[in-house]
């Protein structure tokens, strides 16, 4: 069976802190983890990053879409499928979710448009497990204006986009209740983790 977890929500809502805490317990399990996100797990998936983050830029749904999908394409190739050929655990920041959840939920785009690109671009890979942060949008936003980086285009969209993107997420949840798990996202870092070892244990 793969390993193949996916990080999952809001902008905010702790998915990167709390991948690196899951990784660093299974490699102390003696697991080979392999951590990784999207977009930027790829050299050209770095320099698309930058451009779908740029606030010089304000590209139009489809434009956006097609540049995660992009990086998604890139991504899977080099580095997911080889690293599930080779035996490895691949703890992803963000997969498939977001794109139903920002580009779908929160953008003017068609489900019968995104599913053959979907299909195209993840070479039917899907994640066995996804971690779904959950967090309110007023608590995410107040995280990410604290962050020390600078904020970046998606997160300074409104409040109305981002919750648009959560209620995009409860609905993906609600359709794939096997592969996704619904971690409450409040409480420290400590805290939170235990609840995602209490679930892959
Ligand atoms: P990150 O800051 O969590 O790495 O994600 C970068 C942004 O990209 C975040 O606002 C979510 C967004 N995103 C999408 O809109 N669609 C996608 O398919 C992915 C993977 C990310």
């Amino acid at each position: 069976m793969n390993h193949f977890i996916s990080f999952e929500g809001i902008d905010g809502c702790g998915k990167s802190t709390q991948l690196q805490l899951t990784a660093q317990w299974l490699r102390q399990k003696g697991h080979q983890v392999l951590t990784t996100r999207q977009p930027g797990g790829t050299d050209l998936g770095k320099e698309i990053r930058h451009l779908l983050l740029d606030e010089r830029f304000s590209p139009i749904p489809e434009t956006e879409l097609l540049l995660f999908l992009a990086d998604r394409t890139e991504h899977v190739k080099r580095v997911i499928q080889p690293a599930l050929q080779r035996g490895e655990w691949v703890l992803c920041d963000r997969y498939t979710d977001s794109t139903f959840a920002y580009q779908l939920a929160a953008r003017p785009l068609a489900e019968q448009d995104l599913l053959p690109l979907l299909h195209f671009a993840q070479l039917g890979y899907e994640p066995s497990q996804t971690m779904w942060l959950d967090l309110d949008v007023e608590q995410a936003m107040l995280r990410t204006q604290q962050r020390e980086e600078q904020q970046n285009r998606l997160d300074k969209e409104k409040q109305s986009f981002h919750a648009a993107v959560l209620k995009g997420f409860q609905q993906r949840a609600q359709s794939h209740p096997q592969r996704m798990q619904r971690i409450d996202a409040n409480g420290d870092s400590q805290t939170v983790q235990q609840r995602i070892r209490d679930l892959l244990i």
